[in-house]
């Protein structure tokens, strides 16, 4: 069932790619879905295996979790709060870092309808893959370290020996079981994904695959697959790269004759800000480079950078099969020289001048006794919009 939606292709000028499903987990950010077991309760008769209104039948459903999410999200439905939290931190934080740029990540607030950008293996779905993976390290780690799961504590201490003037002590960001739980969550669909694809004995995608555009199809996925796997890890490692030591002062009257440390983790704004380097340094790899076969997916790949498959479209105008949205009407800076200038964010065609008016309270003053009253003030802006 799963391999036919995979394989479902929708041939335009441009193929539009429907099996990336690893990353439609990121549509959580908007679901209210009630993650508690009593709900649960209030199926009538069929139980938690019938997975009709089950929380995580829900987000199955509605929300485009794969069927391996969802069982894991039945394993440690605890988690799924703070999953849903990591989807929105992923969010933010790419659209944070791309928001002055043509490119603007918004496409990630359309998920789990995924943008042909975020599923031709480009540089911008590598970002996307990355900051994802990373998130969820992230939320997770500190969630362990919070109390909030059963599964999971604070850190044990680093293997590293302690300085001379301190010891290992507090509580640890626990990235080893949050790092595990997003490889679980997030590669468990894309190594579904890249083995499906040669696994031979597998009789229902077999006779998916009878045509010879199909076997290409299946092949692509293929490749897909195992990228998006490789920029998953680089997120996860740059979490791992990140850390910084804190530490706590004991001691008679703050003398800090004692001194506890930890590893914690630095702000997802850095981690956000690293990836983008290594988004602008990205490897553009060639598919005979990319194994699918056995282990050794992993060998030709470069170890610490992002990779994408297929270049990426300017963004300056629209085109949806590319998945790009163009840039009239965005807003640019005529005094920077950066990518939010004027000049390179409406790719030359130029801009209009709008005066924006804003009508607010102001000069406000206290009168004795009791009360404010103010002034309504009106200012002009001038902003400038992409032709
Ligand atoms: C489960 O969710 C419902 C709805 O939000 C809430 O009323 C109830 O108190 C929750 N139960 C537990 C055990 O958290
Ligand atoms: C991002 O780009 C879209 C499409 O051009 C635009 O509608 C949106 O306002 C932009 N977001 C920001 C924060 O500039
Ligand atoms: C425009 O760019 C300049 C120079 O980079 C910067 O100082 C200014 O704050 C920017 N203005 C806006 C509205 O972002
Ligand atoms: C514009 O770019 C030049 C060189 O690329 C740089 O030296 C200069 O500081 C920049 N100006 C602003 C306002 O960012």
């Amino acid at each position: 069932m799963v391999l036919k939606g995979f394989l479902k292709v929708f041939v335009g000028v441009v193929l539009v790619l429907n099996f990336c499903d690893g990353i439609r987990w990121l549509s959580l950010q908007h679901s209210n879905i009630k993650w508690n077991l009593t709900s649960l309760n209030e199926i009538g008769g069929r139980g938690i295996r019938s997975g009709i209104r089950s929380p995580c039948g829900v987000a199955r459903r509605r929300y485009g979790l794969a069927k391996l999410q969802t069982k894991l999200c039945r394993a440690t439905m605890e988690a799924m709060p703070h999953v849903e939290a990591a989807a929105s931190l992923a969010s933010t934080t790419c659209k944070t870092i791309f928001q002055n740029r043509r490119w603007n990540c918004s496409s990630i607030d359309k998920a789990p309808f995924l943008t042909p950008e975020l599923t031709r293996a480009t540089r911008e779905q590598a970002y996307v893959y990355a900051i994802s993976a990373a998130s969820l390290t992230f939320t997770m780690a500190k969630a362990c370290a919070s109390g909030s799961l059963h599964h999971c504590t604070c850190a044990n201490p680093p293997k590293e020996p302690p300085g001379e003037n301190f010891k290992w002590g507090g509580c640890g960001d626990n990235i080893r079981w949050g790092s595990n739980f997003a490889k679980k969550f997030v590669d468990t669909v894309e190594k579904f994904n890249a083995k499906s694809t040669r696994d031979d004995d597998n009789l229902e995608l077999q006779q998916e695959i009878k045509t010879y555009h199909d076997r290409k199809m299946a092949k692509l996925k293929g490749h897909i697959a195992t990228i998006n796997l490789h920029n998953n890890k680089i997120g996860r490692k740059i979490i791992l790269e990140n850390l910084k030591t804190q530490c706590k002062c004991h001691g008679v009257s703050g003398s800090c004759s004692i001194k506890t440390c930890w590893k914690s983790l630095s702000s997802i704004d850095d981690i956000g800000e690293q990836l983008l380097r290594k988004f602008t340094t990205a490897k553009e790899i060639q598919k005979r480079h990319v194994l699918i076969e056995g282990k050794d997916g992993e060998r030709n790949l470069p170890k610490n950078e992002l990779i994408y498959l297929m270049k990426s479209p300017d963004y300056c105008t629209k085109d949806e099969k590319l998945g790009s949205v163009g840039t009239v009407g965005r807003r640019c800076n005529v005094t920077s020289n950066g990518t939010d200038s004027c000049r390179q964010l409406c790719c030359g065609r130029g801009y209009r001048t709008v005066v924006e008016e804003k009508i607010e309270r102001c000069q406000c003053k206290y009168y004795y006794c009791c009360y404010v009253k103010c002034k309504t003030c009106r200012t002009f802006t001038q902003i400038h919009e992409c032709s």
